[in-house]
């Protein structure tokens, strides 16, 4: 053994697992040739794969990642302080929209996660899965019935491991047990520090707004417990469950600081290299099966067109030599609407008194890993129907359908929020925030390569409300919201609505008039961060889509998308649970294919 190998033992032994092989200069990747999967991409989906793969010691991968490392950066670990990884941070990607031309030109912000983890890493950490019926939808636009929820339970099942909360209080009642894995990697939880607003919320519930012991039960209709992918007072990611523990496996290397710029056959009839760039400086990585890329739903796009995989006209129009021609590559760009109705309340937390709760709960947090900053926002959430005999909610649907994937499946979800410390301090400017959600949107966006810097900012437009459904949807979670906060008691808490647009809205509630309330909602409309759809699956062989139900990319040899741009719906909630699915499911299938 050579006096280097000797060093490595020795520092194998003593040093903990996490300080493992994560190459931060991607000149140092041992080799360019030998790896059997490439995977683009170390975010939620891609750090699942990677692990997942690597269980067989046989199979070799090489995760690369375009931002650094997550190990030791606290503003990751803290749920609480997920506002200091936004835009602007190293951790993010920092895109916008285009201007909305139905939200009166506003751009609106795109945050993804660049970082090992990726937007798990950043994420609200909201654990939700949405309903059995937009999974059965999938199943049924793809035709593969492995995309039913009833088959997909066991990888619900095999990704998580629900803990028990910080505080230890009795979670009797607050989650169904049966319905949650206990052997996963990702730790999932309900809240460990218990707020005031949690009874104003459990108090308002009726036969309107019911309770829901678990909403992971595949009907979501009623507030419930918020879950969350917190264990032990610190963030689950895809990054902390499924590679800190695993770095010592010899046949997975990870490179961070690795910015991928295309994909290229190297002998024009498989995809195998993958070319990134370190310092400018750019370096081959030869995949000896295949190349999955999961750079996320703005990026993934991004790679295949800057590759040539795209519509042709649009390449061609853009001097990129067409390597295959597949026009729905960055189409179907889908995201849930959001408005954020803000509210001051009737006692404000003086702004001293909050700055030291902040400088408390750091403390706390510090020393033992409880109190306020275990939580990620709050401690309850709410999914709703239209209330079908409302004369309005009636004529939408004679128009348009039932808008939801089945019966039992939500339109929109109702988040209450009171601001942790300081609302001065915080994003929102408000004291109570009730944030609305569209959960059906048809309105369908693009990501497309900016003409005059090919390899900069995608150009993203989320192209909201351009079915004219989603606003009308957003119309009626905005009444509810109102309904629910209509009560004595919530009448008690809440003070002045903080814009003047919502004080319209709020004063003419009931009765709101179409115009007030539009006005209000183009204004105030902005994303609820679960973008997917760019990269849709569809039937093997359909016309549309860019990749069949087995991740493969239509019609190219050698690649698979195993990232949340393939979802053809966006499920009823939060996307990171269907993304997690996603992941596992794709690392068994490629295990069985190869
Ligand atoms: C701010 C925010 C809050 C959210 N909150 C929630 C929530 O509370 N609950 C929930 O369920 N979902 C939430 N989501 C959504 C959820 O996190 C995502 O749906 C999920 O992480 C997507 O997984 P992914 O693997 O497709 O992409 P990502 O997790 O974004 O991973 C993509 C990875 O690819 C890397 N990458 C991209 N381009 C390149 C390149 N060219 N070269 C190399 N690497 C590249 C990125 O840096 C990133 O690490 C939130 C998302 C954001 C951004
Ligand atoms: C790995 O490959 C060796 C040699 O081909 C084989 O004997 C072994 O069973 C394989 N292991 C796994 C886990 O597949
Ligand atoms: C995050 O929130 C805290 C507490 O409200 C505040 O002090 C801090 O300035 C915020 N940080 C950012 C980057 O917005
Ligand atoms: C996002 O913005 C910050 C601040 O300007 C910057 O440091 C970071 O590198 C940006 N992210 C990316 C991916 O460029
Ligand atoms: C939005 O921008 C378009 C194109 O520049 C312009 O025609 C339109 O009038 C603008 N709309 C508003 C509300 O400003
Ligand atoms: C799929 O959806 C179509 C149209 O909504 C419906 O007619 C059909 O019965 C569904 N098929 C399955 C297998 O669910
Ligand atoms: C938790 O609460 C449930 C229901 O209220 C009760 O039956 C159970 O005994 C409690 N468990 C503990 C450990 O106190
Ligand atoms: C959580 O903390 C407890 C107590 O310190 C420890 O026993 C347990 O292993 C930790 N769990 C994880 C997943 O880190
Ligand atoms: C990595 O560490 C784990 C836990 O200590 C151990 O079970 C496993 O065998 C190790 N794997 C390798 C490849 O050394
Ligand atoms: C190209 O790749 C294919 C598939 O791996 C292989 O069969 C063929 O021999 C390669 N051709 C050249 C010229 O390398
Ligand atoms: C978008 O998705 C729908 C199915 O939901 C499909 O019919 C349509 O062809 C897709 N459009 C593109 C451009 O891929
Ligand atoms: C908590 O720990 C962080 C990181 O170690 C440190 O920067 C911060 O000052 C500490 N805060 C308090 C209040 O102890
Ligand atoms: C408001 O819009 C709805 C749906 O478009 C319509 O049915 C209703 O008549 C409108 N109300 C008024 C007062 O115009």
């Amino acid at each position: 053994m050579s006096p280097t190998f000797a060093l490595l033992g020795l520092l194998a032994v003593s040093v903990p697992l996490c300080n493992g092989k994560i190459y931060e200069d991607p000149n140092e990747i041992p080799s360019l040739d030998s790896y059997d999967y490439v995977i683009v991409g170390g975010g939620l989906t891609g750090s699942v794969v990677a692990s997942r793969l690597t269980e067989n010691s046989n199979t070799s991968v090489l995760l690369l990642e375009a931002g650094g490392s997550h190990q030791g950066v606290y503003y990751i670990e803290v749920p609480g302080l997920q506002n200091f990884t936004g835009p602007g941070t190293i951790y993010n990607w920092n895109y916008t929209s285009v201007p909305q031309v139905n939200l009166l030109n506003n751009t609106i912000p795109a945050p993804r996660g660049h970082v090992l983890g990726g937007s798990s890493s950043i994420n609200g950490m909201w654990y939700t899965r949405g309903s059995s019926a937009d999974y059965d939808r999938w199943a049924n636009v793809t035709g593969d019935q492995g995309w039913l929820w009833d088959e997909l339970q066991t990888y619900f099942e095999k990704s998580e491991s629900f803990t028990s909360p910080v505080d230890g209080h009795n979670t009797s009642g607050q989650y169904d047990p049966t319905l949650h894995g206990t052997q996963g990697p990702l730790q999932v939880t309900v809240g460990g520090y218990s707020q005031s607003l949690d009874q104003l919320v459990m108090g308002r519930l009726d036969e309107q707004f019911p309770f829901i012991e678990d909403y992971d039960d595949g009907e979501p209709i009623g507030f419930g417990w918020t879950q969350t992918t917190i264990g032990n007072g610190s963030r689950s990611s895809a990054a902390t469950a499924y590679l800190d523990n695993y770095l010592n496996r010899t046949n997975l290397d990870i490179a961070v600081n690795s910015l991928v710029t295309r994909i290229s056959a190297s002998n024009g009839s498989s995809i195998d290299t993958v070319t990134l760039t370190a310092n400018g400086i750019p370096i081959n990585v030869r995949a000896r099966v295949e190349v999955l890329l999961a750079a996320g739903v703005f990026n993934t796009p991004h790679i295949l067109l800057n590759s040539g995989i795209g519509d042709a006209t649009e390449l061609s129009a853009m001097n990129i030599p067409v390597v295959h021609n597949l026009p729905s590559v960055g189409k179907n760009l889908t995201e849930q609407p959001a408005v954020s109705n803000l509210w001051n309340t009737s006692s404000p937390v003086p702004a001293a008194e909050a700055e030291a709760a902040y400088e408390q709960a750091l403390a706390q947090w510090n020393s033992t890993r409880t109190g306020r900053m275990v939580l990620a926002i709050s401690n309850t959430v709410g999914f709703a129907r239209m209330n079908m005999s409302n004369l309005e909610v009636e004529a939408l649907v004679e128009q348009y359908g039932e808008l939801a994937p089945g019966p039992a499946s939500p339109h929109f979800e109702l988040l209450p929020t009171v601001n942790a410390f300081d609302a001065e301090a915080n994003f929102a400017n408000a004291e109570f925030i009730f944030d609305t959600v569209n959960l059906v949107p048809y309105s369908r966006g693009t990501v497309t390569l900016d003409p005059t810097n090919l390899m900069g900012d995608p150009l993203i437009d989320y192209n909201f409300y351009s079915a004219p459904q989603d606003i009308l949807v957003m119309r009626q979670a905005i009444l509810g919201a109102l309904s629910f906060v209509s009560t004595p008691d919530w009448q008690e808490f809440l003070a002045d609505p903080v814009s003047p647009l919502f004080a319209a809205v709020v004063g003419e509630y009931p009765n709101v008039s179409n115009t007030t309330m539009d006005a209000y909602i183009r204004a105030s409309t902005t994303i609820s961060f679960h973008a997917v759809g760019s990269c849709s699956m569809s039937p093997a062989g359909a016309d549309w889509g860019v990749v069949d139900p087995d991740f493969h990319v239509k019609g190219v040899k050698g690649l698979r998308i195993i990232d949340t741009s393939i979802m053809p719906f966006a499920p009823a909630g939060h996307s990171q649970a269907a993304a997690y699915v996603i992941a596992e499911r794709a690392a068994d299938i490629i295990k069985a294919s190869n």
